[in-house]
């Protein structure tokens, strides 16, 4: 196992029964707002055939299912994410077994639409993952994204580089009990930041019409792709 797939695994796991209720807390319920506009500008609709890869709990897949799309399948690489997801939605599909980004292991063209809400940062090989969601994509389907980035206000960067790297990591350690949890969150999202270009590597893996959207003073990004 390659080492950050193994450190992402083991996070995961670890602040799993914590996840749901930290997220909301340190994002002061933002995070809702992100993923249903995300949603939104996927344009799914009810005969949409949807993988939400790197699901987690079931956030963003719960989002798209309050939103009117019905076929919905999941993909995450803890076991104990995806156990949590199955507690909370028993309509999701496929969330048995751990499956990872870089090798989806379903028939090809099978999805209409793919979703991602913050997880793609956290892949081991992002290119491998990108052309893995080529193939089991129809043709026209669509890949949406959602992702932090840093802001570029100097202003408000200097706020909430503080605020990531000082209080975030202190209210996520006494909470979940895992230190290196919520310093991995600040530092992988700073990386991400200055390493990675969406559009430029889903141009790479073959998709058309990138689309990118800045939400909150560009902490998110949406990226939206068509096979
Ligand atoms: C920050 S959580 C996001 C969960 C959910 N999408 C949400 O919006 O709350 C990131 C998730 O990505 C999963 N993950 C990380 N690397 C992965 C990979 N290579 N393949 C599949 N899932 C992965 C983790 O296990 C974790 O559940």
């Amino acid at each position: 196992m390659s080492e950050k797939k193994k450190q992402v695994k083991r996070i995961f796991d670890s602040i799993a029964y914590r996840y749901d209720f930290l997220n909301h807390l340190l994002s002061f319920g933002t995070d809702y707002y992100w993923r249903r506009k995300a949603i939104k500008y996927s344009g799914m609709n009810e005969n949409s055939i949807l993988l939400d890869v790197a699901c987690g709990t079931g956030d963003f897949a719960i989002t798209a299912h309050n939103a009117g799309v019905k076929n919905i399948y999941g993909a995450d690489l803890s076991y104990k994410m995806l156990k949590l997801f199955n507690s909370k939605a028993e309509w999701i599909k496929g969330c048995s077994v751990e499956m990872v980004a870089e090798f989806l292991p379903f028939k090809d063209s099978s999805f209409t639409n793919i979703t991602v809400a913050f997880g793609v940062r956290n892949f081991y090989d992002i290119p491998k993952a990108f052309s893995s969601f080529r193939s089991v994509l129809k043709p026209n389907g669509k890949v949406t994204i959602l992702e932090f980035r840093l802001p570029k206000n100097i202003f408000f960067k200097v706020l909430y580089k503080f605020y990531f790297t000082r209080i975030l990591p202190l209210i996520g350690n006494l909470i979940s009990r895992d230190k290196e949890a919520y310093i991995y969150l600040p530092e992988s999202v700073h990386e991400f930041d200055e390493k990675i270009n969406l559009k430029e590597l889903l141009e790479q893996a073959d998709f058309s019409k990138v689309d990118t959207k800045s939400l909150t003073f560009g902490i998110v990004q949406v990226v939206i792709a068509t096979k």
